[in-house]
């Protein structure tokens, strides 16, 4: 017999923006079943192989397409978007040496959210690939929303990251909701541009891993960005 299962309604925020989004600590299980890929788990599975389309480079299927289709509405939304410079005072030294047009976690009140879901969901897959590397809680001062297109900010100079690894999002899809895109590596000159909406690359941030955002030519391109442990 199934009698459904309660609902814990005390936090819902209808001033958030599709504020299921932000389910994840009161109503954990309708959360993930609306919002984590329904094959999260298989990643963890030690028989399972894990995807490295470039060296140490991994991804992974961690959310549904309806958390992509949302977090990109929310964001916009919102809508203050950064506008690519230098000078940046959301950073406590105000300077940004590689800037992105983009909306941090903590403008949008999500920050104790996507800290949870780095947490919970991709600590474990960071231990299945980079085997002896533990930090408990991850953590992460910058994580944010970025936009490319042609006519803002369309690519990325190659760049180190402030992390130990960095985790990008694929919010959108390649070849119809934008053309070109995608994340190169210089060392090993291997690109990841077939991005799949809610899959999330997993790479160092610093060192071997030198990288640039490919140029957006057509539409926009989402992906969120996180750099864990800097
Ligand atoms: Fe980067």
């Amino acid at each position: 017999m199934d009698f459904g299962h309660l609902v814990n309604s005390e936090n819902f925020n209808i001033r958030n923006f599709h504020p299921d989004l932000w389910q994840m600590f009161d109503n954990r299980w309708d959360w993930e079943r609306a919002y984590l890929h329904e094959n999260y788990s298989q990643s963890l599975n030690e028989s399972n192989k894990i995807q490295m389309p470039c060296p140490d480079v991994y991804w992974f299927p961690v959310f549904k397409e309806r958390y992509a289709k949302e977090m990109i509405e929310m964001v916009e939304n919102y809508g203050r978007w950064s506008d690519g410079s230098h000078m940046d005072t959301r950073l406590e030294s105000g300077y940004e040496n590689v800037p992105t047009v983009d909306i941090h976690m903590k403008q949008v009140n999500y920050n104790d959210e996507w800290h949870e879901i780095l947490r919970a969901y991709i600590q474990p897959l960071q231990l299945r690939v980079y085997d002896g590397y533990f930090n408990d809680p991850p953590r992460a001062l910058m994580s944010f929303t970025v936009r490319y297109r042609p006519d803002e900010q369309p690519a990325l100079r190659p760049h180190h990251d402030t992390s130990t690894y960095t985790i990008n999002v694929g919010l959108n899809r390649p070849g119809i909701d934008y053309q070109g895109g995608g994340c190169r590596f210089l060392r090993y000159n291997c690109s990841v541009v077939d991005t799949r909406v809610g899959w999330t690359l997993m790479h160092p941030g610093r060192l071997t891993h030198l990288h640039e955002g490919l140029r957006v030519t057509a539409g926009t391109r989402y992906i969120i960005v996180t750099f864990v442990d800097p």
